[in-house]
């Protein structure tokens, strides 16, 4: 059967499970893509840590020019957060004539355009379903399915970090600090966790959703943003009692051809569906003009879900099959983004 090599850069919690996807199922990128994707190299910083996966010898390497210089590498998935020098890693690589996958919304709200430009010019593909909402399909589905709609809102949960924290505080009154420990812990939260619990990562989330959803170019910095982390457990506990959970919410509404922009905290009635969003969990609920009202539900944050979506992108650019194509991006209008601080 053909092959395609392929890389990581990163093998941290994200990294580590799509190693494990590439080497423990093969069969089923095979399956999809009729072709194996062979991992060729894994790059990391530090060569003496752990790694949640057994890679085969010759794999693991602290050099991405192992990767950059091998003209045989051709789909890599760019698992490194933060902006550099996740940034500088993403262009060497389009340079070097890679088609790059990759999870990190911060990169692209913050240099989308540039890097989308660069792959243009170089005639490279830039994949990147689990930047938002982890494992659930909400890019290739705003992007492919729903194409023939006008989205009118779209309301989510998109920072699994901050909804674990509600849910342990509401469920088991557990303190803020003690809960974003454990989401530290179990791989959910960033590196630096202010963005998770500030509003920051969700306000990133929502830009790049604005820009795929509605065509409005917007600047996650313009999106007012007000995060849990001046929550504690008694807020949780009265909303409780007066029958809301608190819910991060992130949302859009298509307002006289503006676009309403929020994220903050939102008491949610129990029992409706958002309200039932718990733990790492997070959920979209979004209108298109001809398709009415949906909702996608599945695990935003963690490692095997993050994976999926990250393997899902890496068969489809081996096949040439990725979800956006630049033209897309190209014919996004200008639409105006009115930013709100509207109550939800
Ligand atoms: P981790 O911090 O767990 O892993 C990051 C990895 O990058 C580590 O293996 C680290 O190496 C490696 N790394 C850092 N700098 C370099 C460098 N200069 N050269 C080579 N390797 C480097 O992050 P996550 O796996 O949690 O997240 C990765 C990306 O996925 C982020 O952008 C994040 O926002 C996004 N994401 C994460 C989700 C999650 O649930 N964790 C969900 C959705 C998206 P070393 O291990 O040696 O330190
Ligand atoms: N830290 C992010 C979250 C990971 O908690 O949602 C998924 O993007």
């Amino acid at each position: 059967m053909e092959k395609t090599k392929v890389a990581i850069i990163g093998l941290g919690t994200v990294g580590s499970g799509v190693a494990r996807l590439l080497l423990d199922h093969g069969d089923r990128t095979a399956r999809h893509a009729g072709r194996v994707l062979w991992l060729e190299k894994g790059v990391v910083r530090d060569l003496k840590k752990g790694r949640d996966c057994d890679l085969p010898a010759g794999v693991l390497t602290d050099n991405v020019d192992d990767v950059i210089n091998d003209p045989t590498i051709k789909v890599v998935a760019h698992l490194v957060g933060g902006l550099e020098p996740a940034r500088t890693i993403m262009l060497k690589l389009l340079e070097s004539g890679k088609d790059v996958v990759t999870a990190n919304k911060a990169l692209l709200a913050e240099h989308g355009p540039e890097l989308f430009d660069r792959a243009r010019e170089l005639g490279r593909s830039i994949a990147f379903e689990a930047s938002v909402a982890g494992g659930i399909p909400i890019i290739a589905n705003i992007s492919t399915c729903l194409s023939a709609n006008q989205i009118v809102s779209l309301h989510g949960i998109l920072n699994g970090t901050s909804n674990f924290i509600l849910s342990k505080m509401s469920d088991e009154g557990a303190p803020y600090a003690t809960v974003l420990a454990e989401a530290q812990r179990l791989g959910y939260a960033e590196a630096d966790p202010t963005m998770d619990v500030d509003g920051s990562d969700a306000a990133q989330k929502l830009a790049i959703l604005a820009q795929l959803a509605f065509g409005a170019r917007v600047d996650w910095k313009d999106i007012p943003r007000v995060g849990i982390d001046k929550l504690d457990v008694a807020d949780v506990r009265y909303a409780k009692q007066l029958g809301y959970q608190i819910k991060l919410l992130a949302t859009a509404d298509l307002v006289d051809d503006y676009l309403e922009l929020d994220v903050s905290p939102a008491l949610v009635r129990s029992g409706s569906p958002l309200a039932e969003v718990s733990g790492p969990f997070n959920a979209i609920r979004l209108k298109g003009d001809a398709v009415g009202p949906l909702f996608y539900f599945g695990q935003g944050a963690g490692q095997m879900p993050t994976a999926s979506a990250v393997v899902a992108d890496m068969i489809d650019t081996a096949v040439g099959r990725t979800a956006i194509t630049f033209n897309t991006l190209e014919l996004w209008s200008n639409r105006q983004a009115r930013v709100t601080t509207a109550p939800n």
